[in-house]
Formats: C-alpha cells, structure tokens, sequence
C-alpha cells in the first residue's frame, strides 16, 4: 500500500505542492506532441490537486538531453497541450531551480499552476545530487510523485528529493499502476501469456528471466528473437541479432523448458532482402543467406493469437516486427486485435505497443494500459523501484 494523496486527512489548502509527473511524450521532427497518452493520464491527479487549492508546481523530465538545455526538448509544447486539457493558465518557466522560480514558487496562489522546465536539462538529476534535490524541495510542504513511467530512475526528482520532504504521497496514477501490475506478480489467472518484442535482448533479459516462473507461455518476436533463433542454431540470414547475447537466450530457453513454459518463437516471417522500410516483402518459413526478418509471419501470428485466446493474464511488451514501417508493423498490429478481443486480464506496457494499440483502434478494450515502459518491466521483476519505495505505507 500507498501512501496515497487521497487522505482525507490532509488539508490542501494553500500547500505548495511539488507534482512529479512522466511528461516524457514523443515529439515529431517539428516539436509537436505525437501522442498525449501521459499527459492524459496525469490530469485526474493534477485536477484533484487544483481543486483542493494547492499551489502547484510540476516537474517532469522530457528525452534525454544530458545536462545540457537543447531548446527541442523544452517541456513547452508540453505546457500548452496542458493547458489546452485543463483548460486553465499555466505559468511555464524556463528552468527548474534558481532565484526567481523560488520567488514565483513564494507568490504562487493557490488553486493555480506552474510547470518547471525539464529538470534533465541539469546534470544533477541524474546523478541524483543532494544539493539539487534539496533545491527542488525547498519551500515545498508536500511532494506527489504521479510519474511511475520514471520509477526505475534513482534521479533526484524522484529519489533524492524525498529525503528533504516532510510529505510524500503517490498520485493516482501511481497507485493505479501499482495496484494493475501486482495483480500479475501475485496470483495472476493462469494460463498466463507473456509477450515481449522489441529490438534488443539486452533491454528485456533481466524481466524474461523472473517472469519464467509464474507465465504458462512466452512470445517472443521483434529483432531479439533472432537472437533465440540463432542459439538454437537456425539459420537467420542477415537478421539482426546480438552476438554477445547468445548464451544468456540459450539459457532462457532452457530454464523455460525446466519451468514447462511452453516458449513461441517465429515460425515464419515476413523478411525483406535490403534493410530498408520500402524493400519488397516476402513471406518464408525458411531464412536463407541475404533475408533479413522484419515481422513474424501469418503462421506464428495464428499460434500467438490461440494462445492469447486461451489466455486467462496476459502481459505485453514491444513489438513483434519493425513497428516503424508500415511493412514490419501488420502484425504487431494483429497482436493487439488479439489481445483486445480476448476475455483475460490485459496489461500493455512500453511506447510502441501503446502507440500500436491506438493504430488499431483497440486501447480501450485492455484492461490495463500501463505508462511505464522500463519502470514496467522492473516493476515486474520484483525490483522495489526507487521511486515507489518511498511512498510505500511502512
Ligand atoms: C520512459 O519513457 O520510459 C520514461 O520516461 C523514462 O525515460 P528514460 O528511459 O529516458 O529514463
């Protein structure tokens, strides 16, 4: 449990609250918001918070600008979608410590509302220096930390700050989060079917591991089932794969048969000759020299959809191709028809599988749609996140 903004017990008026949110959107070559998935979901707490009078103050990291202020990951085009969904004034201010935004944090009124810039634009957010988290704190009565898409990042705006805070609550998003993922960590419905895409195994190794022991079966596509592929000695033609990653898939594989998880790797796929989006596509059962596999095929779409039928949990996380191009992504699309139709407690994590679940028109039919990719999967793992950690009811 929690401990959560919803006490009643707490007198909000006039608090100076520091909001950490996961603004963190991606943002097409011109600037503009390409999907608003998180700033949608942070509004039930930012809301709440307005309502009951607080002095608000929110901060959130957007890309990875490593201490250094590139003007095209400032959180402004995050400050007018903001407004526009809230439909009030937003004071955005071009940084997030410093004399005057003290000063503008003092005068602040309550009931209203400031954004501060991207905290990552300092070095000392990551390396979660004291002397930056103290300054994020001062004068500040109360912290809400609403940014479980941050959770697994021991940064100063997460981590660190919540030494020099008298309060520190979860949002709501937090705990939703919490609450949805424990739900498969503890007893989930079997069978339990996990989904795991994407490019690289070194991204996904540390959650497969851990999940072997509670899931019936395990999908495994994108560009690191190349790399699965090739442990077990097939032939992948040119497809991308990790060298360095071939002993740890092989003994995946073999601690998934030691725990009877029946594993479903690309059976045929959709392969290209040139590594590019408007390569001509094939479709083989059969890499051969020269093939580069970009999807998984109609068949291997057909076992992961019977699975996910049967299904009474599912999890999933990343694509099952090149989700990028319109010839790698039909059937990570196919993916998520699948597992909107089926009856089992859904959860989605990660940007693209979020991103493919609107492409198909289906986000509203899974049960949970997760905002964290990273934070999901370690989440998920056991790990006591370091941003969660501090908000647990002792
Ligand atoms: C995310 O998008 O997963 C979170 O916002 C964390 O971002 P990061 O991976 O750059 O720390």
């Amino acid at each position: 449990m929690l401990n959560s903004i919803n006490d009643p017990k707490i007198d909000w008026l006039g608090k100076r609250v520091l909001l950490r949110l996961d603004l963190n959107v991606p943002l097409n070559a011109e600037g503009e918001i390409i999907d608003d998935t998180r700033i949608k979901a942070s509004l039930e707490t930012t809301q709440f918070l307005l309502t009951k009078g607080a002095r608000l103050i929110i901060a959130s990291h957007l890309g990875r600008p490593k201490g250094k202020v590139k003007p095209e990951l400032s959180l402004e085009p995050v400050a007018r979608r903001l407004q526009e969904l809230l439909d009030r004034e937003i004071i955005f201010v071009h940084d997030c410590i410093g004399d005057g935004i003290k000063r503008l944090i003092t005068e602040l009124k309550p009931g209203n509302l400031l954004l501060l810039e991207n905290l990552r634009f300092h070095s000392s957010e990551e390396k979660n220096e004291g002397n930056f988290a103290k300054l994020l704190a001062q004068n500040i009565d109360v912290y809400v930390n609403d940014a479980f898409g941050a959770a697994h990042r021991p940064h100063a705006s997460v981590e660190g700050i919540t030494r020099y805070v008298p309060i520190k609550l979860a949002g709501f998003l937090m705990q939703k989060e919490v609450e949805n993922l424990n739900n498969l960590i503890q007893n989930p419905k079997r069978p339990f079917v996990a989904i795991i895409g994407g490019s690289k195994v070194s991204d996904k190794i540390a959650a497969i591991a851990p999940l072997l022991g509670r899931i019936d079966t395990l999908v495994i596509g994108g560009a690191m089932a190349y790399t699965f592929l090739k442990a077990q000695g097939k032939e992948i033609g040119n497809s991308r794969f990790e060298e360095n990653r071939l002993q740890v898939a092989a003994a995946l594989l073999k601690k998934a048969s030691d725990n009877q998880v029946e594993v479903i790797l690309p059976k045929d796929h959709v392969v290209v000759s040139e590594f590019s989006k408007d390569a001509p596509t094939r479709i083989v059962k059969k890499l051969e020299e020269g093939d580069v596999g970009i999807d998984i095929g109609p068949e291997t779409l057909s076992a992961c959809e019977r699975a996910i039928h049967f299904a009474k949990t599912i999890f999933w996380n990343g694509p099952v191709g090149v989700y990028e191009w319109e010839s790698g992504v039909q059937n990570t699309l196919g993916i998520a028809k699948a597992v909107a139709e089926s009856e089992a407690f859904s959860v989605v994590g990660g940007g693209d599988s979020i991103a493919a679940l609107h492409q198909a028109d289906v986000y509203d039919k899974i049960s949970y749609v997760s905002t964290g990719g990273g934070a999901c999967l370690e989440f998920l793992q056991g790990i006591e996140l370091p941003g969660v950690k501090p908000l647990i009811k002792r």
